[in-house]
């Protein structure tokens, strides 16, 4: 990968016109014909002032900078919002059930993560990953060399990121590892510089959990409060000089190991994914193994017993596709390499424990997290369900994009189940651009619209119905395209917005709009990230009263997690997949695919 970064294009800023044009198609179907009036009058309005000189602005940015989104996008999306990062902003990896079933099979495999992650970090040290591809394009790979020995430090008003490259001075050499809540820092590598070896790493992994025989009130569940609090909690921390260099040990660390204990127990299988997933996302309550994490961490790999295991990531520095690609790596490696590696030279480094003297203020703060951490997770209705009648091939069996038809039938789904449609968020890769992050593909349209009241319209004809699916299924991919060619318009109205704050003009009368309220209301936040094993990712709903839907197609079946919260009477996640799983047969029928109920 060496030498591509340079001749990737830069992030292009679109035109006013085009995304004005767009943004008035996009948020029609959410809108009454009144408050379209208003948003249309506003949109002409926002062309002649102040539109053109925040245009200007935002030009002179792009010409300026590797690329003009990135450094606010990482600002406004995920260093800024106060809410807690689990849940709300941090992602999860269900792997795999593995076939260890007591501690010491448990030990051996976290030991195994380990040895793979440290493999995959000499591939990005010395830049031998193999380049991500899209459609044909090369992809930017500066998000993987941001996975590992990174950190978020919480602020009170706004958090920091930290990164410890091995290109810089004492690059990081340990691992944090937590055993029933305690943390551990451990060295991973051998006096000569070697990675230590699984049997070597076994032996450390035991040895701290002999030193952790009981689960102690720990500083990790402080890390599950909103961020204001945590970073109050953090200043009375750090105002210890043994506890601040723990910390800093923490952030350096390559990565966090969570040794979990049971999760808690489930009843049936697809059962057992959801809260195995969640155990990813949240670990699942302070009597489980939410103390049991560092959710600043930008990876955690999480090994709980009888062989669940997965990881958490902290969002800032990095997306989906990179993470599912350290995934698998870890997977692919644990599956092949059955023999212990190389040994390390030298006596090995004894592990430190960290963090065992907290004073009676912390106590108060983590009693407190406990309670605040358990609100979130019980609130947590989370759902991973896997559809086998088809997967990928039947929407190519019928010329059509698999990832728009996936995203036209939850439209369908939400539409049956609230008979309205509403603003939906799918991530669009901009990794073809330099430094490149995402844009919202807008999976509600005018098209998705028009089908959606069209299917449940009995007077409807079979033949009009299957035309408007695939005019949406179409829409979809077009839109698509727009957005992976650098030409959304969600990125592009946010840097309107910022660079008239910048300017010190205030917020335009554009963004202040009834109809910009409903445009970023997303009741939908859904994210595909194509993987090869069977593992299965997840997210938390942006909004109390929506939903996060993550899938990821194979070719005759698709996996799928859907999570909303309790507290909101009007949603559910069971009867979202159900509706779901409905849709998807219906839809099959419509087209007459093979397994068609004709
Ligand atoms: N007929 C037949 N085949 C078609 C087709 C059609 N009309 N349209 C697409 N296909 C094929 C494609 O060629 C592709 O083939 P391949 O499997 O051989 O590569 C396959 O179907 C899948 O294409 P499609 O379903 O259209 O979507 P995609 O794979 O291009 O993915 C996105 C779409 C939006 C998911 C992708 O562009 C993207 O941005 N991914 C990153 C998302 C992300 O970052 N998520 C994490 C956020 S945290």
């Amino acid at each position: 990968m060496r030498g591509i970064q340079e001749t990737l294009p830069r992030l292009p800023v679109p035109t006013i016109e085009q995304t004005l044009q767009t943004y008035l198609r996009a948020v029609r179907p959410l809108l009454s014909d009144a408050e379209y009036s208003h948003t249309l009058e506003l949109v002409q309005r926002f062309k002649q002032s102040p539109g053109p000189r925040l245009q200007l602005m935002l030009e002179g940015r792009a010409a300026n900078t590797v690329n003009w989104l990135s450094d606010w996008w990482r600002e406004v999306a995920y260093l800024k919002p106060r809410t807690p990062v689990v849940v709300y902003s941090n992602g999860a990896v269900l792997f795999p059930k593995q076939d260890y079933t007591d501690k010491e099979g448990q030990l051996r495999f976290a030991a195994k993560v380990v040895a793979a992650v440290l493999d995959y970090k000499a591939m990005i040290d010395g830049q031998t990953l193999t380049v991500d591809m899209m459609g044909g394009q090369r992809l930017c790979m500066s998000q993987h060399s941001q996975m590992l020995s990174g950190c978020r430090i919480p602020g009170v008003e706004l958090d920091n990121h930290v990164l410890h490259p091995t290109t810089g001075p004492n690059p990081p050499r340990h691992i944090t590892v937590l055993h029933n809540n305690q943390v551990f820092s451990l060295d991973v590598y051998g006096e000569d510089s070697r990675p230590l070896d699984t049997v070597q790493l076994y032996q450390q992994l035991e040895t701290i959990v002999e030193m952790s025989p009981k689960p102690v009130p720990s500083i990790g569940i402080l890390t599950t409060r909103d961020r204001a609090s945590w970073a109050r909690n953090y200043s009375t921390i750090i105002s210890d000089q043994a506890n601040r260099s723990a910390m800093e040990d923490i952030q350096r660390s390559i990565c966090v190991l969570c040794v979990d204990g049971e999760g808690q127990p489930p009843a049936g299988s697809d059962h057992a994914r959801s809260l195995g997933l969640a155990q990813m996302l949240h670990g699942g309550g302070s009597s489980w193994n939410s103390a049991n994490r560092f959710f600043d961490k930008i990876l955690q790999f999480i090994i709980g017993v009888k062989g669940v295991c997965g990881l958490n990531l902290e969002h800032t520095p990095a997306d989906g596709p990179p993470i599912a690609a350290i995934a698998q790596h870890v997977l692919a490696f644990c599956e092949k390499h059955q023999a212990p590696g190389l040994r390390a030279s030298g006596a090995m480094t004894a592990p430190r424990k960290l963090l065992t003297e907290l004073s009676g203020d912390i106590l108060r703060n983590i009693a407190e997290s406990k309670v605040e951490a358990d609100r979130l997770v019980n609130d947590v209705d989370m759902q991973v369900w896997v559809y086998d009648r088809y997967g990928r091939d039947f929407p190519k069996s019928v010329q059509l994009s698999p990832d728009g038809y996936v995203q036209v039938v939850l439209q369908l789904a939400y539409f049956r189940l609230y008979d309205e449609p509403c603003a939906t968020y799918e991530s669009g890769s901009l990794r073809r651009f330099q430094q490149g992050r995402t844009d919202t593909i807008r999976s509600c349209s005018v098209d998705s619209h028009n089908f959606t009241r069209a299917m449940e319209d009995r007077s409807v004809s079979r033949e009009v119905k299957v035309e408007l699916f695939k005019k949406a299924v179409v829409a979809h991919r077009k839109y698509t395209d727009q957005v992976i060619s650098g030409n959304g318009i969600d990125r592009h109205l946010l840097g309107w917005k910022l660079a008239a704050a910048e300017a010190g003009l205030g917020v335009p009368e554009l963004h202040s709009d009834v109809g910009y309220s409903k445009f970023f209301y997303f009741k939908l936040s859904t994210s595909q990230v194509p993987v090869l094993h069977d593992m299965v990712l997840g997210f938390g709903a942006v909004v109390p009263d929506g939903y996060g839907v993550c899938y990821s197609p194979h070719a005759s079946w698709i996996a799928f997690s859907v999570s909303s919260y309790l507290s909101c009477p009007q949603t559910d996640s069971k009867r979202l997949a159900s509706t779901m799983k409905q849709c998807l047969d219906d839809i099959q029928t419509l087209l007459g695919g093979p397994h068609a109920k004709v």
